[in-house]
């Protein structure tokens, strides 16, 4: 017997493809956790991903988000995994980063690769993915460029919270068998 008390039971949240219509949505979940991706941004990587990416929604509201870009065959990238901070820790972005896997096998494509926060980088390790490099995260006032070599108006971002660059660890997996030898 299963039993609750207080607040309802939400509904299973529904998986469905993230089409260009729900770019504002996703701009409004990405900035509620201080990404800097601009409504447009979003427009441009579903633009590229098409049918490659995915959401969950529960009663109609965007809570997570993966999207993916084909390279041919060869390669291919995995991105914009983020789930609304009240829906974390229930699997949601291994379920949609799973499903953006099984989408790039089904393309043919050989290797994935994506950038891994440090809060995501247990997940990604298990689901096959493997360390490749470790990527910096630079932040500063583009009008201030040019006088920022050197000085301490840069600041260094702290890994794992990152805007565009999301991570410090690059990972990428093998979807086939490497070849022997
Ligand atoms: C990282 C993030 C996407 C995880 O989303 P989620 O839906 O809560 O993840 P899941 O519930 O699918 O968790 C999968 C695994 O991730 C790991 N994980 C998730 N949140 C974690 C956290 N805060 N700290 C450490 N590990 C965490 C765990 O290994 C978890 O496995 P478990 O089920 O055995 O606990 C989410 O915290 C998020 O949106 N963060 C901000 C955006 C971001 O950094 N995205 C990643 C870009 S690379």
């Amino acid at each position: 017997m299963t039993l609750s008390w207080g607040a309802k039971a939400l509904p299973d949240p529904v998986l469905r493809r993230l089409e260009l219509a729900d770019a504002q949505a996703a701009f409004e979940l990405s900035q509620l956790i201080g990404w800097s991706h601009s409504s447009a941004d979003w427009e441009r990587i579903l633009g590229w991903g098409g049918a490659g990416c995915f959401c969950l929604t529960q009663n109609d509201q965007l809570v997570a988000t993966v999207t993916t870009a084909v390279y041919g065959t060869d390669r291919a990238w995995i991105g914009m995994v983020l789930t609304h901070p009240d829906h974390r820790r229930r699997g949601y972005a291994r379920r949609l980063t799973q499903t953006a896997i099984d989408y790039l096998r089904e393309q043919g494509v050989q290797r994935i690769m994506l950038d891994a926060a440090e809060a995501a980088r247990p997940l990604y390790e298990d689901l096959g993915f493997r360390r490749l490099y470790s990527v910096e995260v630079w932040q500063g006032r583009a009008s201030g460029l040019s006088r920022l070599a050197g000085s301490s108006a840069a600041q260094r971002r702290p890994p794992g919270r990152g805007c565009a660059g999301r991570g410090s660890v690059r990972c990428g997996t093998p979807v086939a068998d490497p070849p022997a030898g």
